[in-house]
């Protein structure tokens, strides 16, 4: 059977299902759970230990068309340096909940648009979290840009807090294809950024490239990845075009018509990898490739990759801290998201200081399943034997879903040491083998295409 031929067979090109930056995945959070137990969580996180820090942005001067984050538009900073000020409290509130020799091993702005804030307020802002977190050994600062929306004073004010990664959305650079998604790029000013950041320390650079855009041909998509390439960015995040207009409701704009068939996708990705793998990069997980030093290749090949809600990540804190609206924290016991809409987060912040409201308390079951879709999305392998010296109460069920997927994935998995290894041609599959493993992810719901 030929490789198109298995894909075909397991549902590729129709399934539906969860990118898994989290398991479970954020639309099973209930309501009231994060509200109930934010306080005893972040009280419980171990004095002394490192957390990771994200910060939401939910603004954009524009709205691209096929962009499915959490974000607003806003032709004023009014609003922006308004949501400044209760960022701040909420990072006062949870800090003072927090043990006194916590540290921050990560803090990462994303959005929307981070870069949208004026030199001074985002200078406010880092005041605010440096006073309130003391950088751990090894901390990273990044932050996600847009290459038209980053002003010189903006970007010194990030470097001289310490930036040190970088994330810039390019997306696809054929002019037809920006004007369909209705995110227009010039090469020169993603060049003008990237060359003011490396000239002032920040090497660390990793570009976002979507395939699956409206009229995206292999011979547009190759011009666009060459300019990538030639950029030369450490890391490169390569993600398929999420249709999802009934939650993201600007992507209505996109004809449907001018969209890429699965096949068509598949085709795409494939020649992505390939043009990356040839010219230097190192696949880490399902979609992002870094040079042969970068830390996150380091980690992929030490098998020390996690997924989270930016991708993949080589962090191993495993506490997240998120603040902002729509911001997710990660605790050992669950998760708490903060209320999406900016107003009202910003209205729980005032009343109470805290702002979560959904949230998932995990049971071991969860924990289990977590673990077991971690392994599959960063190391592609169902690891029977460290699956059960990690959850010795488990046995049975660890043992039932090793023989459920041989049964089911026979063609793509091989047996390797005491666990299971997916095949590497059959890697872009890993999300349909999660899905099925995960008994809590219904098959119903609407979720992105597999490919
Ligand atoms: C917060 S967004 C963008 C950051 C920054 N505002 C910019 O415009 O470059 C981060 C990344 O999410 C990805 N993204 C957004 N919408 C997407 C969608 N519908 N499908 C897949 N990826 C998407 C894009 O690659 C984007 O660069
Ligand atoms: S891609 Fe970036 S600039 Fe465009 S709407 Fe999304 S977050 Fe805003």
């Amino acid at each position: 059977m030929s490789k198109i031929d298995i894909f075909r067979r397991y549902g590729l090109f129709d399934a539906r299902v969860p990118r898994y930056t989290s398991y479970p995945p954020a639309n099973h959070f209930q309501e009231g759970e994060g509200l109930k137990h934010q306080n005893d969580w972040l009280q419980s996180v171990p004095d002394g230990s490192d957390v990771s820090v994200y910060i939401h942005i939910p603004f954009c001067k524009r709205l691209c068309w096929f962009c499915a984050c959490r974000t607003q538009g806003t032709k004023t900073m009014r609003p922006v340096d308004a949501y400044v000020d209760i960022l701040r409290k909420e990072i006062t509130g949870v800090r003072a909940t927090l043990a006194p020799g916590i540290k921050m091993s990560r803090l990462h702005l994303g959005g929307g648009t981070p870069t949208i804030l004026s030199a001074q307020t985002m200078s406010t802002l880092l005041r605010e979290v440096f006073d309130a977190f003391e950088p751990a050994e090894n901390f990273e600062f990044s932050v996600e840009i847009d290459p038209t929306e980053a002003e010189k004073p903006l970007l010194q004010t990030l470097i001289d807090f310490g930036l040190n990664r970088a994330s810039l959305g390019v997306q696809d650079f054929a002019p037809e294809v920006q004007a369909a998604i209705g995110r227009e790029q010039s090469l020169e000013q993603t060049e003008t950024v990237i060359d003011f950041l490396r000239s002032n320390g920040v090497s660390s650079l990793n570009l976002d490239v979507l395939y699956g855009l409206p009229h995206q041909t292999l011979e547009s998509f190759s011009e666009t990845l060459s300019h990538v390439i030639a950029l030369q960015p450490d890391r490169l995040a390569i993600y398929g075009y999420a249709h999802v207009p009934w939650m993201s409701k600007r992507q209505v704009m996109i004809r449907e018509e001018h969209l890429p068939d699965p096949m068509a996708r598949f085709a795409l990705a494939e020649f992505a990898e390939k043009m990356f793998t040839e010219n230097g990069y190192e696949p880490v997980g399902i979609d992002h490739f870094a040079k042969p030093g970068d830390s996150l290749a380091l980690a992929s090949k030490e098998g020390r990759l996690h997924r989270n809600f930016q991708g993949y990540t080589d962090d191993q804190s495993p506490t997240l801290l998120g603040f902002g609206a729509s911001a997710i924290s990660k605790f050992a016991q669950g998760y708490a998201q903060n209320a999406p809409a900016t107003f009202a987060y910003q209205e729980r912040i005032n009343a109470t200081g805290f702002a979560s409201f959904k949230g998932f308390e995990m049971c071991t079951d969860d924990a289990l399943m977590a673990r077991v879709i971690e392994d599959l999305m960063c190391r592609f392998t169902f690891d029977e034997k460290t699956l059960c010296q990690a959850f010795p109460d488990h046995r049975e069920a660890i043992r039932a879903m090793a023989v459920s997927l041989m049964q089911k994935f026979s063609d793509v998995f091989f047996i390797s040491g005491e666990g299971l290894k997916l095949k590497p041609e059959a890697y872009p599959l890993v999300r349909v083998v999660a899905g099925y493993v995960d008994s809590r992810t219904s098959k119903k719901t609407a979720h992105s295409s597999a490919i």
